[in-house]
């Protein structure tokens, strides 16, 4: 068939895209790395730029793990071992031995009985909202949860739909009140961290609101936390959220390997039963390969490093580095959303000043992502850092010193 006239259509909705200025536009392509080196960091060579290096200060992984030694030696035995892919989903014949223990692993870690893994955190998330939620289900989501969550929330549609003011409690109490007899089951759903500004979900508050009015639905509150970018980068042990906050009684947690942790994937633990239930309901999962073997066995060379003496001391320079970067940026007058995540926020707060600071940033050698509307509300635009621990303080430094050559250039 001509796809001519499909063509057409689909030009014009990307041209838009690109008039509205909310195009992705064209990736960036890395071709190579070079490895931290004295003083420095680790640097990136970037497809059309030649030899030229950059300092990546927009990278999800918080504590380095994709190029740690261990961490590849471990990917390496296992596809040495187990072969490069699992060849199906899991309930054929795709369940290899450190899909389990890694499972098992990431429930001890976050004192649940069970866990199970999926290909991505967002397939995490889209895979269990919709079996958890019935025609009898109220849901209640902050507003500026993550895109996986509003999707999964359409895709379920769930009795109704409240959305609470981003953070607020009492907005968030008033809507679980009005919908007493509404429905037989509650969920309130939100991020643990929140991606674009880097702060957090009160996890304690959540919890106690759930708790105080689960009486009140035949089928309780639920409560789900997807802290896809808490996990190894929040709370003293890196347990996120609910470490940080000290939250008793968050039901159901989501979190990603891709960040922290490095690899790839998603994972949700929690009770066993609700566990056995969702093996058995969650589509994403049944109908989707997992992981490969060797991503899951070098997801738990990271969650060991996490969880040991050198974890914490990567943890506890990371909140050295991001406070050394905060305390940089404010010296010199910018304005940030401070907190003990390693997102930094500048605020610039107008579209094409973040563009020109963003290429400014860029054409020095530093990969930073510049945040616009409708990726954040009109009036928060933004230069979005994330430190990591193989940055280096000489790096930050560096970083420090271009933001001040521009504040006295421009
Ligand atoms: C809250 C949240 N959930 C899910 C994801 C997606 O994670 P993954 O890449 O594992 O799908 C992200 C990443 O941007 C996120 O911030």
């Amino acid at each position: 068939m001509p796809l001519g006239k499909l063509d057409k259509v689909l030009k014009i909705a990307v041209e838009e895209l690109i008039t509205k200025g909310t195009a992705k536009g064209k990736e960036m392509v890395i071709t190579g790395i070079k490895p931290a080196e004295g003083k420095k960091g680790p640097r990136y060579y970037i497809e059309g730029e030649g030899d030229k290096e950059f300092l990546k200060m927009n990278s999800n992984a918080y504590l380095g793990m994709p190029l740690r030694k261990e961490v590849i030696e471990a990917e390496e035995k296992a596809s040495k071992e187990y072969g490069a892919g699992p060849g199906a989903v899991r309930f054929i014949s795709g369940t290899y031995k450190p899909h389990i223990e890694l499972e098992k692993k990431l429930a001890k870690f976050h004192n649940r009985e069970a866990a199970m893994i999926f290909s991505s955190a967002y397939s995490t998330v889209m895979g269990i909202l919709s079996p958890l939620i019935t025609k009898e289900t109220i849901v209640i989501s902050d507003a500026l949860n993550h895109n996986c969550i509003i999707n999964a929330i359409r895709l379920s549609r769930p009795k109704v739909k409240e959305i609470y003011k981003h953070l607020d409690m009492a907005d968030l109490e008033a809507k679980v009140k009005s919908n007493i007899g509404a429905g037989k089951r509650v969920i309130i759903v939100t991020d643990g961290i929140f991606s674009m500004r880097g702060d957090n979900a009160p996890l304690d508050k959540i919890s106690n609101i759930a708790q105080k009015y689960d009486f009140e639905f035949e089928e309780g509150i639920i409560t789900i936390v997807d802290d896809s970018h808490g996990i190894g980068a929040f709370g003293k042990t890196g347990r996120g959220t609910e470490e940080y906050t000290n939250a008793k009684g968050i039901d159901i947690i989501v979190a990603t390997l891709g960040k922290a942790l490095g690899i790839n994937g998603g994972y949700v633990t929690t009770s066993s039963t609700i566990i056995n239930y969702l093996r058995e309901t969650a589509p994403f999962y049944i109908y989707s390969n997992p992981i490969t073997p060797s991503e899951a066995n070098a997801a738990m060379k990271s969650l060991e490093i996490l969880n040991s003496e050198r974890g914490l001391e990567l943890l506890e320079y990371l909140r050295k580095l991001t406070k050394h970067f905060e305390k940089g940026l404010v010296d010199l007058g910018y304005e940030i959303i401070e907190s003990d995540h390693p997102i930094v926020p500048l605020m610039v707060r107008d579209t094409q000043k973040t563009s020109d600071l963003v290429k400014y940033l860029t054409e020095n050698g530093i990969l930073a992502t510049g945040l616009n509307y409708p990726v954040v509300p009109k009036g928060d635009e933004e230069i979005r850092f994330q430190i990591s621990a193989d940055h280096t303080e000489y790096d930050i430094d560096y970083v420090i010193g271009v933001l001040k050559e521009h504040k006295e250039t421009h």
